[in-house]
């Protein structure tokens, strides 16, 4: 059985990039639900209801361990997919998200405890970031401002425009401007490392900038550790395929500049209601 991604669009790839890095040996299938991207400005009920048809989707096509690599639907959607419906898949089956693998990073990077975090709209409002951040660490402030416009600019291809850096100054300045003690932004969506380079443009000197896709990994990696049972349920043939709801000669040609060296040939699906 393989290891499902999942991520509305492109930017699960940032994730299965640093996954494949640690645990080349398996097998993944990656969905991209591109055509009902960006998910972050939805309501509850929708990024529920997509996100469970492409788990659904995925689980479908044999995977055994799906990976949400997407802090919206991870925000919105994982506890209860995990609590309500994957039962019926069968107990052997199990849905990981990528903010508790990010926040645990945390308190080992900041000093100042002013920490930022840039996410979309979904992933700022449903307060999940400060939940988890205060579990683990209540001293640390945590200040989070929604970056509408960045998905957007990934998905249509315009993260290298010049058009791109009035957007992205914009939710820099607005950050360090509420909170100028800060020392650490979390990039809380898995879009936001093809934007680095310009993020790290506007970041002020000797603040880190944290992209989440090597904590998701090692994660990973312990909890494989961990469940010998699931990890005698993989497959080992070091494939990766490549799905998505849009078209898939424009997923391929912009997945191929996203990770350079990477066969990708993608197949369109249509996702079933639920
Ligand atoms: N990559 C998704 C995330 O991490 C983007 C969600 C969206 O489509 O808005 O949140």
């Amino acid at each position: 059985m393989k290891i499902g991604i999942f991520d509305s669009g492109y930017g699960g790839l940032t994730i299965l990039d640093e996954i494949r890095k640690l645990l080349p040996e398996y097998d993944y299938l990656y969905l991209g639900d591109n055509a009902r991207a960006p998910y972050g400005p939805h309501s509850y009920e929708v990024i529920y209801r997509y996100t469970l048809e492409s788990v659904t989707a995925l689980l479908e096509r044999d995977c055994a361990l799906v990976v949400l690599a997407c802090n919206t639907a991870s925000a919105k959607a994982l506890r209860t997919i995990q609590q309500n419906d994957l039962p019926s898949f069968g107990a052997e089956r199990r849905v990981l998200g990528v903010i508790r693998p990010t926040v645990e990073c945390v308190p080992m990077l900041s000093r100042t405890n002013h920490v930022g975090l840039l996410a979309t709209p979904g992933t700022v409002n449903s307060g999940s970031y400060t939940m988890e951040i205060h579990n683990i660490s209540p001293n640390i402030k945590l200040t989070a401002i929604a970056c509408p416009m960045w998905v957007p600019l990934v998905e249509y291809g315009e993260h290298n425009s010049a058009g791109a850096d009035y957007f992205i100054k914009k939710r820099i300045d607005q950050l360090m401007s509420t909170d100028p003690l800060i020392d650490t932004i979390i990039l809380g969506c898995t879009h936001y490392p093809l934007l680095i380079p310009k993020i790290r443009r506007y970041v002020p000197d000797g603040v880190r900038v944290v992209s989440q896709g090597k904590y998701v990994a090692s994660s990973l990696v312990d909890y494989l550790r961990r469940h010998e049972d699931m990890r005698a349920r993989l497959s080992t043939g070091g494939t990766c395929r490549f799905l998505t709801t849009e078209s898939a000669d424009k997923f391929s040609r912009s997945a191929r500049v996203f990770m350079p060296g990477t066969y990708v040939e993608a197949e369109q699906i249509e996702l079933s209601r639920q």
